[in-house]
C-alpha cells in the first residue's frame, strides 16, 4: 500500500539562511577519529600530505566541510595545548583517560590540526579546556595561535607558522555538566564568564565564543546560561544523541529489527521538540537572536561493534543512519533562525561517521551521502513549508512518516529535502508550490532493499544516491512525488 502526504511550499516568503555551519564536522582525539582516520604520518605508505591521508581529505573536501570542531568533546577538557606543539618526537605521551585509556602521542597538535583543516578547506572551531585547565592556559593558547607579535607569536613562528592561525570559533569547555567538570549550571555559568573574559584575540580579529550547552532536555541549563552568560558569548551549544536502548544499554548498529528502527526514528524526531523548547528560553533572554544555538553534537549512538575497542565508539552506519541524518537536517531548517551551527558526531571512524578507514582502505557511509545530497542547502534561504504526513505505527511507536524542508540555494534553484521513515510503505506526496515559477524537477534518492544496508570496504557502493525519477510537475503549480519506503530524496526545481 502507498500512503498519502501533502506538502505546501511558499516560494514567495523567504525565511532565514540555512547556515552552512550546520554542516560542521567534529573530530575528537577518540579511537581512530584522528590517528589512523586522518593522520597516518608522513612516512606512511598510505598516500598523504604532511601526514594526513589524501583519500580522506579528498572525500571531506568533496563534502565542502565548512568548520571542524577539535580536539573534543570530552578530550578537550583534558587537553593541554603546550603538549601538542614543538618537535613531535619530544612531545609527551599521555593517557587518553576518557577514551579507552590508550596512549595519546600528541603527534597531532595545534599546527597539525590547522594544516588538515586548511587541506580540507574548512575553518577551525577550537574547544578550550575549562574543566582541567586554567584561564591562563586559554589566554595563552589563543595568543599563541593568533598574535602577530610577542614571544608566543615568535614561538609559533619557530614551530613553523609565522602567520597567525585563524581561529574563528572557540568553545568555552565541553559538557561542563559532565566530563567537562561535573558542574552545576550556576557554577558553569560563572566559569564561562570567567574563561570568556580571558579568551582574547588581537583587536580587529573576529572570535565567536560558544558556551557549553545543555544535555538534551535539560532546559534549566539553557535558562541559567542564557541568564548569566549571554553577554559574554556568541553561541550556546546543545548536545542530543539518538540512543536506542539508552546510554549503558545501547543496541546494535546493524543487527536490529523494525521495533528498533521505529525507536531510533522516534528518538531522533525529539530534536524538533528540543529545539522548540531551548529556543523558547533563548527567545525570552535574547529576542533579537544575537546568541545562536549550536547543536554541536548530534547523531546516533549504538553499542560499539563486536571486536572493536570498547572506548573507541566505532559503530557501523546503515540506511537507518542516513534517514536519521535527513530528518535532522530537515528539522534544522525549521529552526534556522536560531540554529546557526550543528556538528554531527563524528567525522571519521567514530559514532555516526562520514567515513570509515581500515589501514589503507576508506569507505563513505550512507550518512556521508546524505550530507552530500544536502550540500546545495549551504547558505541558502529557507522557504516556509508545511507537511501533512501519514502516521507510521510500529508497536508502541507512532510518528509522522514524511519529513521535508525547502531551501532556495545560492544557485537560485529551489532544493527540497524529503525523508520517508516508513520502512514498508512508499508515500505519495502532493506538493503545492505557491509563488514559484518552475518548469522541471530532477533529483537524487538514497535507499536500499534492507533497513540495515551498509557500505563496507569490499562493497563500498551499496548505499549511495542515484538519479530519482519519482517526481513530476503537474498542472496548477503542483508536483507529485513518490517517496520510496525508507528513503532520503533531494529534489531540484528549475
Ligand atoms: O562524541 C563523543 C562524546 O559525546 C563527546 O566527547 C562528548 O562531548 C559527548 O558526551
Amino acid at each position: 500500500a502507498v500512503s498519502q502526504a501533502s506538502i505546501a511550499i511558499r516560494g514567495d516568503q523567504p525565511g532565514p539562511t540555512y547556515d552552512k555551519r550546520i554542516f560542521t564536522q567534529f573530530a575528537e582525539h577518540l579511537g581512530n577519529g584522528i590517528y589512523g582516520g586522518l593522520w597516518v604520518g608522513p612516512k606512511s605508505k598510505i598516500p598523504n600530505t604532511r601526514g594526513f591521508r589524501n583519500d580522506v581529505v579528498a572525500a571531506l573536501k568533496e563534502l565542502a566541510v565548512p568548520v571542524i570542531r577539535w580536539p573534543g568533546g570530552c578530550f578537550a577538557d583534558e587537553y593541554h595545548w603546550r603538549e601538542g606543539i614543538g618537535p613531535q618526537a619530544k612531545r609527551p605521551v599521555k593517557i587518553n583517560t576518557h577514551w579507552g585509556g590508550v596512549t595519546e602521542p600528541n603527534t597531532v597538535g595545534t599546527h597539525e590540526f590547522m594544516d588538515v583543516t586548511d587541506q580540507i578547506g574548512a575553518v577551525a572551531y577550537v574547544s578550550g579546556n575549562v574543566g582541567a585547565g586554567s584561564p591562563r592556559e586559554t589566554a595563552e593558547w589563543l595568543e599563541y595561535m593568533t598574535a602577530t607579535e610577542g614571544s608566543l607569536a615568535e614561538e609559533r613562528a619557530r614551530n613553523g607558522h609565522k602567520a597567525p592561525f585563524k581561529v574563528p570559533y572557540f568553545g568555552i569547555g565541553n559538557e561542563l555538566w559532565g566530563c567537562g567538570g561535573t558542574m552545576r549550571a550556576e557554577y558553569a555559568a560563572d566559569e564561562t564568564r570567567r574563561y570568556a573574559t580571558f579568551a582574547k584575540v588581537p583587536r580587529g580579529t573576529p572570535l565567536t565564543k560558544i558556551a557549553s550547552g545543555a544535555n538534551g532536555a535539560d532546559t534549566n541549563w539553557t535558562e541559567v546560561m542564557m541568564r548569566e552568560t549571554r553577554r559574554q558569548v556568541n553561541g550556546l551549544s546543545l548536545h542530543y544523541y539518538t540512543v536506542p536502548g539508552g546510554f549503558g544499554t545501547m543496541k546494535s548498529s546493524t543487527d536490529f529489527n523494525e521495533a528498533d528502527w521505529a525507536e531510533t526514528m522516534s528518538l531522533t524526531l525529539k530534536m524538533e521538540d528540543l529545539l522548540t523548547r531551548h529556543g523558547a528560553i533563548m527567545d525570552r533572554y535574547d529576542p533579537e537572536k544575537k546568541v545562536f544555538l549550536a547543536v554541536d553534537e548530534w547523531g546516533t549512538w549504538y553499542h560499539d561493534d563486536p571486536g572493536t575497542h570498547p572506548g573507541f565508539l566505532r559503530m557501523q552506519n546503515t540506511l537507518r543512519d542516513a534517514v536519521v541524518a535527513g530528518i535532522n537536517l530537515n528539522i534544522f531548517a525549521a529552526h534556522a533562525d536560531r540554529v546557526k551551527m550543528t556538528a554531527i558526531a563524528q567525522m571519521v571512524n567514530v559514532l555516526q561517521a562520514m567515513i570509515f578507514t581500515d589501514g589503507p582502505r576508506m569507505v563513505r557511509t550512507p550518512t556521508y551521502w546524505v550530507f552530500h545530497m544536502y550540500k546545495p542547502y549551504m547558505d541558502g534561504t529557507v522557504l516556509p513549508i508545511s507537511v501533512s504526513s501519514p502516521t507510521y505505527t510500529q508497536g508502541k511507536y507512532a510518528m509522522p512518516s514524511v519529513s521535508a524542508s525547502a531551501v532556495r540555494g545560492t544557485d537560485g534553484l529551489v532544493h527540497v529535502g524529503l525523508t520517508n521513515l516508513d520502512p514498508n510503505r512508499p508515500a505519495e506526496v502532493s506538493v503545492s508550490l505557491a509563488g514559484l515559477t518552475t518548469g522541471s524537477v530532477s533529483g537524487q534518492v538514497l535507499t536500499a532493499p534492507t533497513m540495515n544496508a551498509l557500505n563496507d570496504f569490499d562493497t563500498p557502493d551499496t548505499v549511495r544516491p542515484v538519479a530519482f525519477t519519482g517526481a513530476r510537475m503537474a498542472a496548477g503549480g503542483t508536483m507529485t512525488v513518490t517517496l520510496p519506503a525508507k528513503s532520503v530524496v533531494m529534489l531540484q526545481l528549475r
